[in-house]
């Protein structure tokens, strides 16, 4: 054995310790991780290994928030329309500024994840052609205050 592949044993085996000190399990469908270093967010589209590493450290699972705080409101707001379910950030129109908004609106189904991005300036909503009772959940992106879900 070289030293470079005991190293990455045991590099392995830290991994390992680690993600079970924290509770760590499988990761699942759907599930959003965050590299608290670069920022990066994953998606899991397959689920599989126990963690997510992201500039050598572990991400972290976001867990969406629910309930409105201060000013700024983050949850968000579906209804149906003719050509399916429009979802608007939040109650009043969540900021669209370079250093704040919302990334992303996701509308999840049976089977279905639409994801759409925006950018500032734009609206924070979007239009998705599925009915409003085929949808599971709302979950939407801010770039400051994290993940929030209907
Ligand atoms: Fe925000």
């Amino acid at each position: 054995m070289t030293v470079k592949s005991c190293q990455q044993l045991i590099k392995n085996w830290q991994k390992e310790v680690w993600t079970k000190k924290k509770g760590g399990g499988m990761t699942r469908l759907r599930e959003l991780y965050r590299c608290e270093i670069c920022g990066n967010v994953v998606e899991i589209t397959h689920e599989g290994a126990p963690s997510l590493v992201c500039c050598g450290e572990p991400m972290k699972k976001l867990v969406a928030k629910t309930q409105d705080e201060g000013k700024e409101k983050h949850v968000p707001v579906v209804e149906g329309i003719d050509a399916g379910t429009k979802v608007t950030v939040g109650s009043i129109a969540h900021p669209m500024e370079e250093k704040h908004y919302i990334k992303f609106i996701e509308v999840l189904s049976a089977g279905r994840v639409i994801r759409v991005e925006l950018k500032p300036g734009q609206s924070p909503s979007a239009e998705v052609c599925l009915l409003k009772s085929e949808i599971q959940e709302v979950r939407e992106f801010c770039t400051v205050h994290g993940l929030w879900k209907a």
